[in-house]
């Protein structure tokens, strides 16, 4: 079955932003997909304001995975790069993919491993500065398989 992508999906897989790693990051956020194997590693870079919000000054990522695991990545970065710690907790895997012009449905699950990355990688910079981890949603029923 031959899926039909947006233009927006189509132009972030080919040209995606925010590749690549960042040394000694302020958070590392690793998610798998244990049924399809794919993977994606978040990295942010922090900046704190003492009295003020934390704001997220860099973020990179790295995907083994599908071409919707990567324009989620894509866009995901993209949607954090410059904001607030909190807001950034926020994003769903949803808005990502409306962000995207949608994902065809069995690719939906695809974008839930860009935001189980980036919360993984906000709770490793709230670990790394002495903070209470977010209680994280249990991402184990959202991870499909897809048929294609
Ligand atoms: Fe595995 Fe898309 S993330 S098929």
């Amino acid at each position: 079955m031959a899926l039909t992508y947006s233009e927006k999906v189509m132009e972030h897989f080919s040209n995606p932003r925010n590749v690549g790693e960042i040394d000694n990051p302020d958070g590392l956020g690793e998610a798998g997909n244990p049924r399809c194997g794919d993977i994606m590693k978040i990295y942010l870079k922090v900046k704190d304001n003492p009295g003020g919000a934390a704001v997220i000054e860099d973020v990179k990522f790295k995907t083994f995975g599908c071409a919707s695991a990567i324009a989620s990545s894509s866009m995901a970065t993209e949607m954090i790069k410059g904001r607030t710690v909190d807001e950034a907790w926020d994003l769903t895997n949803t808005a990502v993919a409306d962000a995207l012009d949608g994902l065809p449905p069995i690719k939906m699950h695809c974008s839930v491993l860009a935001e189980e990355a980036i919360h993984k990688a906000i709770n490793d910079y709230r670990e790394k500065r002495g903070l209470d981890l977010i209680p994280m949603k249990d991402y184990g029923d959202e991870h499909e398989v897809c048929a294609v």
